[in-house]
């Protein structure tokens, strides 16, 4: 059964080594709940408490307006300015979608394609948590993914989140995304270059690489890295990367007033919890995400697909994201 797909990722990954590592582990500790990743409680794998949270929501009436809240999928605008940007990228944009789960969000997805026409970018960038649950079935998943893919423009890169698996890879490769896994691809524009470089899950599987990734990354060179969690803030700037594009913390998902997120299920500081941020010499923003996770509801935290500007900061300004703003297209509020 195993050797089929290990055979293919071999091709794709030049070799079994990693394949054959990575699947070992999801075997191991596949909807763990405890001792497993970054944090030591998974509450997205302790599966029969879900339906008490949601029966819970349903208690307090916040069901109804939080379901509707997750089908209200925003577009957000991140203009970031960077004295390294080569002049041939000043306005190249990025749309970033992330966190999708797209089997148990079907508002968020049928929202979501409708807003994607007439956007206009000019790369595409996906951070990972493409399916619901985080073991079996990713069929329905990649089917809704399908129909996002044939809205949006290539060039697409993905990375996988903490609830995607690497089988997951052959399929979404052939629908157009160039997954990124522990790898790097340069982006040639009017004779420039910059690279996008991508991590595999840092969160549960803990099996990126960020030294890998940035290997063949030029050292004075601009370069953008995808990661499903920011939580890796340290060692992506301190490897030198200008820009990081992450999701996973669904801005906390269910907030107080004020977008204050009860948890944000990560080992980060609050402020890199959903939009931009700066950390040292590096810009880096978390999307709230197309979707939601255990109960499909939001409150105070709308859902958000995201297009980043960059600029080249003026001559003598600040050299790094010296300007991060994030707008919302439409603010309807909650
Ligand atoms: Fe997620």
């Amino acid at each position: 059964m195993i050797e089929p797909l290990l055979s293919k990722l071999e091709q794709r990954l030049g070799g079994r080594l990693y394949a054959k590592q990575r699947l070992g582990i999801e075997t191991d500790h596949e909807a763990q709940i405890f001792g497993q990743g970054l944090t030591f409680f998974h509450i997205e794998n302790w599966y029969s408490i879900h339906s008490v949270i949601r029966t819970l929501f349903k208690l307090t009436g916040l069901y109804w307006r939080g379901q509707a809240n997750a089908a209200r999928v925003q577009v957000r605008h991140n203009n970031v300015c960077f004295g390294k940007l080569p002049p041939a990228f000043d306005g190249f944009t990025l749309l970033h979608m992330s966190d999708f789960h797209a089997d148990m969000n079907d508002g968020a997805m049928r929202r979501l394609e409708e807003i994607l026409v007439g956007l206009k970018y000019d790369l595409c960038v996906l951070t990972g948590d493409y399916r619901a649950a985080t073991f079996g079935n990713f069929e329905d998943a990649l089917s809704r993914i399908r129909r996002i893919l044939a809205r949006i423009g290539r060039p697409v890169y993905g990375v996988l989140g903490n609830h995607d698996t690497i089988r997951m890879v052959p399929d979404l490769e052939a629908m157009g995304i160039r997954m990124l896994l522990n790898e790097c691809e340069p982006i040639e524009r009017g004779g420039a270059t910059i690279y996008l470089a991508g991590i595999d899950d840092a969160h549960f599987y803990r099996v990126d690489n960020i030294e890998k990734a940035a290997s063949g990354i030029p050292h004075d060179a601009f370069s953008i890295l995808l990661s499903h969690t920011p939580e890796i803030y340290r060692q992506a700037a301190h490897a030198g990367f200008d820009l990081l594009l992450s999701g996973h913390t669904h801005g906390g998902q269910i907030c107080l007033p004020g977008s204050i997120p009860l948890t944000l299920g990560s080992v980060l500081p609050r402020r890199f919890g959903a939009g931009a941020w700066i950390y040292h010499n590096m810009a880096g923003y978390t999307s709230t995400g197309v979707g939601t996770s255990i109960v499909p509801v939001r409150i105070n935290c709308l859902p958000e697909i995201t297009l980043h500007r960059l600029r080249r900061a003026e001559e003598g300004g600040s050299s790094v994201g010296a300007v991060a703003q994030s707008q919302p297209e439409k603010e309807t509020g909650e």
